[in-house]
């Protein structure tokens, strides 16, 4: 099979790892890539807002299925219009992608359809949201509708931290996106992120992960895209994964269903783990990014034929097998991140931090220059490692950094602790 991979990031990076172990595969494309993804796969400088150019590549070259990483080309219909032209794309369609396009409309759906999620409203005007918030009360939690890069969610402990967030994005601060608001009970609990493959009817539970959102270590500083992994977490044991299935992701694909809208690809579920079971943060309608490096190190069946089921509406009697290892992967960025950040940077010793046993390095924001290899993004390099433990993950993981040479990058040096901190006995 030709396979043509959508994406430039760790997420793409550890899919084509994947995707190149399969005996399926004939040759894999991806556009645009990085400097990791072309040791795996042809990159090519296609421009993916040009549904009509990546249709007439895909002819031309026989590509057999096209992977969508991230979510702006799902939003904007890239499957549909690749349907249209008799081509396979794993994905959801631009109506199913809503999920994760819209707050308002998943929101929407969680009510009509009993969905355990955190109360809310939605507002276009900036007094009457401010009136809900003062009527609600601190902490409460305002997002901008569409998409914003993981930037449109304000947790606010004040209520002049909420009064702000909502004259930020009604006063134009996310453009289109923040065209509405959102403003939701703060809930409380242990987060977690589930991913369920998806062909329209059935769901097929993949694995569980950790994110750690915020930038620096503890837990503070701003939100980011993830600062790192790990895999499984521990909070979703089997009771809790058939529990989120029953009240959350099934409800929602019978739901979607009966829209018109059925849900294909793989639904990213964020989820609020709290004293009265889950509860559903957000959709997203794609993989995790930087979750799916840890998913993908611990997938043992060949993922190419679970993509294909999911596009071919064949799920119902699939299954796929993981490793019980653990994977841990810290995301190294660039210092400034996730505010302005330079790019150009040179980064050395890579090949000596991947000969550390169990570790993998995918990369996100880097590119080639000359011999060299070189920063080009805010998140810029996943080292990623399995282990018998989370702890060993982990421990390799940071000898590995260890031995990368990239003084304009930095990473958290805690990625994982909440895991570890149960393996000790510690948790609180
Ligand atoms: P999101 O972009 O929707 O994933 O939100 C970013 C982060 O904000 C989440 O990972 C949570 O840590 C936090 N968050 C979002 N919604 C809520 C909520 N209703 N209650 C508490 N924390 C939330
Ligand atoms: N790591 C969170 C996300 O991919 O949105």
């Amino acid at each position: 099979m030709n396979i043509l991979l959508i994406g430039s990031g760790g997420r793409e990076h550890a899919l084509a790892w994947k995707i190149v172990s399969s005996p399926l595969l004939t040759k894999l494309w991806c556009a645009p890539g990085n400097a990791g993804i072309a040791q795996e796969a042809e990159c090519i400088a296609l421009d993916v807002a040009d549904h009509a150019a990546v249709v007439r590549f895909c002819k031309q070259n026989r590509i057999d299925l096209v992977v969508v990483g991230p979510e702006a080309p799902l939003a904007a219909g890239i499957v549909d219009d690749l349907a249209s032209a008799g081509i396979k794309a794993f994905g959801p369609s631009k109506a199913a992608s809503q999920l994760e396009s819209s707050k308002g409309f998943t929101k929407d759906l969680c009510k009509a359809n009993d969905i355990p999620t955190a109360a809310y409203e939605r507002f276009r005007d900036a007094d009457s949201a401010k009136a809900y918030i003062r009527k609600q009360g601190a902490p409460i939690v305002v997002k901008a509708d569409g998409l914003a890069a993981g930037k449109g969610v304000v947790v606010a402990m004040t209520l002049a931290e909420a009064e702000s967030a909502i004259d930020m994005i009604l006063g134009g601060g996310f453009g289109a996106a923040g065209a509405e608001a959102v403003v939701e009970e703060f809930i409380v609990g242990e987060e977690a992120s589930f991913f369920v493959l998806c062909d329209g009817e059935h769901g097929l539970p993949l694995a569980t992960a950790q994110d750690h959102k915020r930038a620096f270590d503890g837990d503070k500083g701003p939100n980011t895209g993830g600062m790192g992994a790990y895999s499984p977490a521990p909070v979703m044991t089997e009771a809790m994964i058939a529990r989120t299935m029953r009240e959350i992701v099934n409800p929602t694909l019978r739901a979607m269903a009966a829209k018109g809208m059925p849900y294909k690809g793989v639904l990213f579920a964020g989820l609020m783990v709290t004293k009265d079971g889950p509860k559903l943060i957000e959709y997203n309608a794609r993989f995790g990014d930087p979750e799916t490096q840890v998913l993908m190190l611990r997938l043992m069946s060949d993922l190419v034929p679970a993509l294909l089921a999911s596009v071919d509406g064949q799920l119902k009697n699939f299954d796929l097998r993981w490793f019980p290892d653990p994977a841990l992967t810290v995301v190294m960025a660039a210092k400034g991140y996730p505010g302005d950040y330079a790019k150009g940077s040179r980064i050395l010793g890579l090949e000596e931090a991947a000969k550390v046993e169990g570790v993998e390095i995918f990369h996100a924001g880097t590119k080639t220059s000359g011999a060299d290899i070189v920063s080009n993004g805010g998140r810029v390099l996943n080292v990623t490692a399995t282990g018998q433990t989370v702890s060993e993950a982990q421990r390799r993981a940071y000898e590995a950094i260890a031995r990368i040479e990239w003084p304009e990058g930095f990473c958290r040096s805690d990625i994982g602790w909440q895991a570890i901190a149960r393996e000790k006995g510690t948790k609180v």
